[in-house]
């Protein structure tokens, strides 16, 4: 998979993705992930990408010009299955949209800033609209950096045991059942006595009860979807 963000904080992404699992797929070849300034692709001298809103009111809009252009390079030379921008409005991301968003070749991620970015981007170089929950950030930097981490991970050879990402918490619609490590006895808390029984078959058994519990105490709407 390739992976382009453009943003105006480059920087900003060096530290989610040099550690950890992102790190990995980008050292195995599962993703490559490329990041575009924005100001690169301006044309006056203040490299400025954003200005004043038409009709009045407080708060710049970030500019259709050096977005287009930057889009336009990539797309001469990649198809893209989609070009995202990261907005609060846009739809909620779940598990299901990570799956299927993981399946794509090349992705676009844009970051917007200031009061919003002008309309006719999301109308006419936009294919889908991506909100990481109901709150506002600064810009979609962490936004692009909390999708690209939760699709990277699903890829193919990227986790270790390529089942774990099956067995995540909203996989099947259930969050994980508790998991407890040694000791088995730390200041009197005991690890639960079936984990340590050896019977595979209870101990699966155990872990459904379990997460079906919790899904009903957390996450009650996500049953019924089922
Ligand atoms: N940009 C600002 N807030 C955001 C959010 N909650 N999700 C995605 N992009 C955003």
């Amino acid at each position: 998979m390739r992976i382009d963000i453009i943003t105006i904080f480059p920087q900003m992404f060096e530290g989610p993705f040099s550690h950890s699992i992102v790190k990995r797929a980008v050292d195995k070849k599962r993703v490559e992930i490329f990041l575009h300034d924005l100001r690169d692709h301006t044309t006056d001298k203040h490299r400025s990408v954003d200005d004043y809103a038409y009709g009045g009111g407080a708060g710049m809009v970030m500019m259709i010009e050096p977005v287009d252009r930057c889009i336009s390079i990539l797309k001469a030379k990649h198809n893209y299955d989609d070009v995202i921008y990261l907005s609060p409005d846009g739809n909620l991301l779940n598990q299901p949209m990570a799956n299927r968003l993981s399946l794509s070749k090349n992705l676009i991620l844009l970051c917007g800033h200031y009061k919003g970015i002008d309309e006719r981007i999301r109308k006419q170089l936009i294919t889908k609209e991506v909100s990481i929950g109901n709150y506002v950030l600064s810009g979609g930097e962490l936004a692009a950096a909390v999708l690209t981490d939760c699709i990277v991970r699903l890829l193919p050879g990227v986790l270790s045991d390529e089942t774990s990402a099956l067995s995540d918490s909203f996989q099947n619609n259930l969050v994980s059942p508790p998991v407890y490590t040694r000791p088995r006895n730390y200041k009197g808390y005991e690890v639960p006595e079936i984990l340590l029984s050896g019977n595979d078959k209870k101990i699966d058994e155990w872990r459904h009860e379990q997460a079906v519990k919790r899904t009903e105490e957390r996450r009650p709407g996500m049953l019924k979807d089922q």
